[in-house]
């Protein structure tokens, strides 16, 4: 029998970067600075994005484009590869993006769905939500407990 079912997120939205917790702040700051250094020659598009592990280490990373176009890279994945390469043991806590076009962006700039699903492998990995922060180069800021929020429906290695 068929049935219909209905699936709903729970998101935050902050007006202004002064509402954010002191902690999410600080990592947004990082984030927003870390996309002034994206390499980005073609779409003009900046994206920062600075993850939070629990010993308080951060990593950052900015989008790196490529004259072969699929071969650049999204801050997101820069800045959680780079965690994870650095500090392989260590639970994500948080991860902060901040995106732009070159007039500044003012509605939040969400991660891409391969990014989504990038952050989700070590969401699972861990067994500890990561909690987003994503927002353009100004303006309203969203937040989610979890990647699983922003990716329903993920795959993960149990379905391997
Ligand atoms: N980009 C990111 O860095 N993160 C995202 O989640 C969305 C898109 C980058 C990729 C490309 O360099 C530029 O933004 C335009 O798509």
């Amino acid at each position: 029998m068929k049935a219909e079912r209905q699936l709903s997120i729970k998101y935050t939205v902050y007006e202004s970067l002064e509402e954010l917790p002191k902690e999410a702040k600080e990592l947004m700051e990082v984030a927003i600075q870390t996309r002034k250094k994206a390499y980005s020659p073609y779409s003009k598009f900046k994206v920062g994005a600075a993850v939070l592990l629990e010993n308080g280490q951060i990593f950052v990373g900015s989008n790196q484009e490529n004259a072969a176009y699929p071969s650049g890279l999204c801050a997101e994945r820069v800045a959680i590869y780079q965690a994870s390469t650095q500090c392989p043991s260590e639970k994500i806590k948080m991860i902060c993006v901040s995106g732009s076009a070159e007039l500044p962006t003012k509605y939040p700039v969400s991660p891409c769905g391969a990014c989504r699903q990038s952050l989700s492998e070590y969401e699972t990995k861990q067994q500890q939500p990561i909690c987003v922060y994503f927002m353009g180069a100004e303006g309203a800021i969203v937040q989610t407990d979890s990647i699983k929020d922003l990716l329903p429906f993920l795959f993960d290695g149990s379905l391997l």
